[in-house]
């Protein structure tokens, strides 16, 4: 494991846990307010906030990190058949820029790797679990800060125009979280 941050570790942690087998994380969030979005560390090329939790870096110009380059991508791709493109939501799934309004970090992490179902409502829409998912659990950070920018309106729909260079760090951690 060649990236230590907390955050990694907690993605790492509820993946070698299999927390899908925990089962569904319960349907009631607590209403913590997101900490700030504002990136006030950066460590090859990933953004954290002052809670240490990861975030966007998003330039004037509409350049963005690699994480949110890449959260962009692996979002639209698994979660987006439920969610709608861009987490805008659909009748299968609720949008996610609004979840994520009043939805911390560590609820987020809990709520994608243990699934999620609604008890107390007539719908059987159910969140999956993804605890064991390789390809969402080691990009769980890159997802969390593209929601999170487009949660807090930090860039529109789509694809973004230009990203920052995928650092080697990052490149270090996907060889070692998905193996050979
Ligand atoms: C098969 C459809 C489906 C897929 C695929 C899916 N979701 Fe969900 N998701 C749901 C449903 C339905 C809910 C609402 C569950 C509830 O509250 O009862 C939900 C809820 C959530 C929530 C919690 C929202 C809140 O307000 O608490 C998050 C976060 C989330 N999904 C993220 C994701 C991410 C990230 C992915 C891709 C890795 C994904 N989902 C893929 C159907 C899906």
């Amino acid at each position: 494991m060649s990236s230590c941050n907390f955050s990694r570790n907690l993605a790492g942690f509820a993946l070698s846990l299999g927390l899908a087998s925990v089962g569904f994380a319960s349907a009631a969030n607590a209403a913590t307010p997101p900490a700030s979005s504002k990136a006030v560390k950066e460590e090859g090329g990933k953004y954290f906030d002052a809670n240490g939790d990861p975030t966007y870096k998003i330039s004037p110009d509409g350049k963005v990190d690699w994480y949110t380059f890449s959260g962009f991508r692996r979002f639209n791709g698994t979660c987006d058949v439920c969610h709608g493109p861009d987490g805008a939501g659909s009748s299968f799934g609720p949008d996610l820029t609004q979840a994520l309004k009043s939805l911390d970090y560590s609820q987020f992490v809990a709520t994608v790797s243990g699934g999620k179902r609604d008890v107390n409502t007539a719908q059987t829409l159910v969140m999956p679990a993804f605890g064991t998912n390789k390809n969402v659990m080691c990009y769980l950070d890159d997802i969390y800060v593209y929601l999170r920018a487009r949660s807090d309106g930090a860039m529109g729909r789509g694809r973004p125009k230009s990203h920052e260079p995928k650092s080697k760090e990052a490149t270090d951690y996907e060889n070692s979280c998905m193996g050979p």
